[in-house]
């Protein structure tokens, strides 16, 4: 599914017609794994940068559905950034990947679509840690 570096870029196929644009997101279609939740970020204040983590399990697909942001995604040996300003553009990312997330414009609304429940213990906040588990 991923690259080495632990990311694919999605485009989802909008259906446009006269009236606009939709985008049908499915479990096991063009989203690759079971949707066991879906959270939005909005209201980012300026200067902010979030993330900073990797999970252990989940795996994700977050869109910026309005608005753009910037993830920078570190497989422990390679960062790169994505930049998402585009509601066609999704970014799957895999288990054990650190991302950090900034650039958030103000009318950035940023939706994730995610693999497993919210559990802490799934998060690995602290990048030595990371790197640790990546080792092992
Ligand atoms: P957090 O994962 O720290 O956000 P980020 O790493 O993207 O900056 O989440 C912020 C807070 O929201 C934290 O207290 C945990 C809580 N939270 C939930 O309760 N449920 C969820 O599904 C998510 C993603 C976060």
């Amino acid at each position: 599914m991923t690259n080495d570096v632990g990311f694919q870029i999605l485009n989802f196929q909008p259906c446009g017609d006269d009236r606009g644009s939709l985008i049908a997101l499915e479990q096991l279609g063009n989203v690759p794994f079971d949707i066991k939740r879906i959270y939005y970020m909005f209201d980012t204040k300026e200067g902010i940068s979030r993330g900073f983590h990797a999970h252990k399990a989940l795996k994700q697909v977050v869109i910026a559905v309005s608005g753009s942001c910037n993830f920078t995604l570190d497989d422990g040996k390679t960062r790169t950034s994505v930049l998402l300003d585009n509601p066609c553009k999704g970014l799957y990312i895999d288990d054990f990947v650190w991302r950090e997330i900034d650039q958030f414009s103000s009318d950035c609304v940023l939706l994730a679509l995610a693999s497993e429940h919210y559990d802490e213990n799934d998060y690995i906040r602290n990048y030595n840690a990371f790197i640790k588990a990546k080792n092992t």
